[in-house]
């Protein structure tokens, strides 16, 4: 049976450096906080437990050693939190995350109203929300254009959720564009999704079976899952090697492998090994 990795699959460079931060900070032996689970793979969170990275709810939980932030951002509040307690900060903020949200408040200036399109009660989304506000916007959160309230009037400002599409971008474009308002857009998509939601879909036309590998708490492990499963029946979504049944593959010649943006190398490396050992 013939094993074939998608192009591209697995930990995003957001993700993957918010894992090194991580690792390194367990290796100064103080211990340290991640304000939420570090990403969505229940694995990792338990490895970094045992290196001493515990996950709490917010910085009033923390008694010493280091906070990390997540790749997804932190609201302002929050990050002033942590600074109030004197406690060491560790700044994982996507880059691209940061530019969304430095964006949203430049907007918020300029505008005074600001869309932000993705998805209401995301971490990154309130992020995104907050730091508008601070700079003294009127924010409102859209997934499509049936969220925008009636009311809204130019100057608007458009933000996306870094995971979001294009096409859900453009389609709040253009229903503003419809009433008359031409908003100033800030492009804040970041690609990675969008590589890895193509290369699956391209894998799973080829392939007679494909696996998915990530957290089943991992939305964007779920939406490739569903993806894959549009043109192979055969799809499955495993989060460690020993989920793998043989008879998944009885009679396949060859099987995809992809994993979610929350899934590091060496959970790849595993399922493809155990693939390559039926
Ligand atoms: Fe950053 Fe894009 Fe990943 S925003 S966390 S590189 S999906």
């Amino acid at each position: 049976m013939r094993v074939v990795k998608a192009e591209f699959a697995g930990a995003c460079y957001g993700v993957q450096r918010a894992l090194d931060m991580a690792v390194k900070a367990s290796e100064s032996g103080q211990g340290a906080s991640t304000l939420g689970p570090l990403i969505h793979n229940p694995q990792v969170v338990a490895e970094l437990a045992e290196r001493g990275i515990r996950a709490v709810e917010g910085p009033e939980n923390v008694e010493r050693g280091s906070v990390i932030i997540r790749s997804h951002g932190v609201t302002p509040a929050v990050r002033r939190a942590v600074e109030a307690r004197g406690l060491p900060l560790i700044d994982a903020t996507c880059p691209h995350v940061a530019r969304a949200q430095k964006a949203a408040a430049e907007l918020a200036r300029r505008c005074g109203r600001v869309v932000v399109v993705g998805e209401a009660g995301h971490p990154e989304v309130e992020g995104l929300v907050a730091h508008a506000r601070e700079a003294g916007g009127h924010v409102v959160v859209v997934a499509e254009p049936d969220d925008l309230p009636a009311s809204l009037e130019a100057p608007v400002g458009i933000v996306v959720q870094t995971t979001q599409t294009r096409e859900a971008l453009d389609a709040v474009v253009a229903a503003l564009a419809e009433r008359g308002i031409e908003a100033d857009v800030k492009n804040t998509i970041c690609f990675a999704t969008r590589q890895r939601q193509e290369s699956a879909a391209a894998l799973a036309d080829e392939v007679d079976a494909i696996v998915v590998i990530g957290g089943r708490n991992s939305s964007n492990t779920t939406r490739l899952a569903d993806i894959c499963a549009l043109s192979c029946a055969r799809t499955h979504h495993v989060e460690a090697p020993d989920e793998l049944d043989p008879a998944w593959f009885a009679g396949c010649e060859s099987v995809g492998v992809t994993a979610g943006a929350s899934t590091p190398e060496d959970q790849i490396a595993a399922i493809v090994e155990r693939l390559e050992a039926l």
